[in-house]
């Protein structure tokens, strides 16, 4: 099994450039079986998700074509030079989502809501447990029963069926979803009639898919808000559109640059994807200067430690929690964090004791107080933002770390050593470790 082994201490100083959000990609990829025109997606980025989803959509019968290298001068594709894909769905021959592609990504459920608009019938697996805790998808079935789908849960699949098509309705989500909201984005954008969804996430890659849905022909209000109102169409055209800059894998790097207190220039970013987390960089002394497509992060000694709590967007994302566990523990005093998202979501705790890290877990919260140094060790990556956390604890810290089980940074992080590697880190991919 490959693993990654750091020879922490090193202050990074460099440039990295972000690639498109996996988040945004995933959903985007989706709508590409909405149409039977293709679907152009630039600045995609290169995730073994996306590898994930390319087989899921084959085998519902999407065609897909990518190509690498930069994208025409367009200038809403300004900078970009992730791959390019195009989509087609108009040649969709299986409607199930088989067990073995959806336990490797729980963002295959997305498929379901666009089967059943386009083809009246899906049967999509259960997504089942998962390490950062149970995940339901109720209010996904609730909210696409709401448009008229019939859904009965056998042999561990949803099976929908919406014999008379999907028809608009009103729904109030009880509880904030990004996955629910984009699940019937693209199900009410084909529904009969007009769709509200009311307490819909709010997060940039909902305004991403929704602006997708819209170049396509649909005719969606409300963007960037709690509420969005969907008219059904009859059809959607093709479009091209770009991924949005990748908001966490940015964090992740304004961390890298403050926990080794180097200096690193993000380029192809956006402040606005993720100013809680910056704002609060700032809070702790991190410094933040913009650019022109992106900005620099650098820090000295002197972080303060301070409390955040995980929220949907606007709010602390819970996909930085961990990182900013790890950075807190380099910092002066002592910092709280809660987590209000997911409710096992400290898996870190434990391997990030081994660097040294002085935390302690209270339910929901976690308590960190700041050390003198992190000192390198062995650790177990155990799911995809924790993984990162170990890398950034590593870079920090004196002497050798090494992140087994790597595979979960493949599913979100694009050549990770080499981004971290032009900055100076000294980290490297051990095979067969
Ligand atoms: C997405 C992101 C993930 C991020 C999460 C929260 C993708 C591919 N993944 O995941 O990286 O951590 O948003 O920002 O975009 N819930 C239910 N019932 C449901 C659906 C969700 O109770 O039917 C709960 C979840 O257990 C969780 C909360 O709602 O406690 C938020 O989950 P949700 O926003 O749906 O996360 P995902 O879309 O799965």
């Amino acid at each position: 099994m490959e693993a990654i082994r750091i020879q922490g201490g090193v202050p990074l100083y460099g440039e990295i450039t972000i690639g498109g959000a996996k988040n945004a990609a995933l959903p985007l990829m989706v709508a590409g079986i909405l149409s039977d025109e293709p679907l152009i997606l630039t600045n995609m980025p290169e995730l073994a998700d996306i590898d994930t989803m390319v087989n899921l959509l084959r085998q519902h019968g999407v065609q897909i074509d990518q190509s690498v290298g930069k994208v025409s001068n367009n200038l809403s594709d300004a900078g970009a030079t992730g791959r390019t894909m195009t989509l087609a769905g108009g040649n969709i021959t299986n409607v199930t989502a088989p067990y073995d592609l959806v336990r490797r990504m729980r963002a295959s459920i997305l498929v379901l809501g666009p089967l059943l608009a386009r083809k009246g019938e899906a049967k999509v697996s259960l997504p089942g447990g998962c390490a950062i805790g149970t995940r339901p998808v109720d209010l996904h079935l609730k909210a696409l029963e709401s448009l008229g789908a019939r859904i009965a849960l056998k042999e561990g699949y949803i099976q929908a069926s919406a014999p008379h098509g999907l028809k608009g309705a009103n729904i109030v989500f009880p509880k904030v979803s990004v996955g629910a909201t984009e699940n019937l984005l693209m199900a009410a954008a084909l529904a009969d009639g007009v769709t509200v969804l009311e307490n819909a996430a709010r997060e940039p890659e909902i305004t991403n898919i929704a602006e997708c849905l819209n170049a396509m022909g649909a005719q969606i209000t409300g963007l960037g808000t709690g509420t969005l109102r969907i008219k059904g169409v009859k059809s959607l055209n093709g479009a091209r559109v770009a991924v949005i800059p990748d908001r966490i894998e940015t964090g992740t790097y304004a961390i890298a640059a403050a926990i080794t207190r180097g200096r690193i220039v993000l380029k192809g970013t956006r402040y606005d994807l993720l100013e809680s987390v910056l704002d609060a960089m700032r809070q702790i002394g991190v410094i933040i200067e913009a650019t022109d497509d992106g900005f620099t992060v650098s820090a000295e000694n002197g972080l303060l430690g301070i409390d955040v709590m995980t929220e949907p967007f606007p709010g602390f994302p819970t996909d930085m929690q961990a990182q900013w566990m790890a950075l807190m523990a380099t910092a002066t005093g002592a910092a709280m964090i809660t987590e209000t998202i997911f409710e096992n979501r400290f898996m870190h705790v434990p391997e990030l004791t081994r660097f040294g890290v002085d935390v302690n877990v209270h339910g929901a919260s976690a308590i960190i107080r700041g050390v003198e140094k992190l000192s390198g060790a062995p650790v177990m990556a155990t799911d995809l933002r924790a993984s990162s956390s170990l890398v950034l604890a590593g870079l920090a810290a004196v002497g050798e770390t090494f992140v087994n089980r790597v595979y979960h940074l493949d599913r979100g992080y694009e050549r990770l050593e080499e981004k971290l590697g032009a900055c100076g880190a000294r980290i490297e991919r051990l095979s067969g470790a």
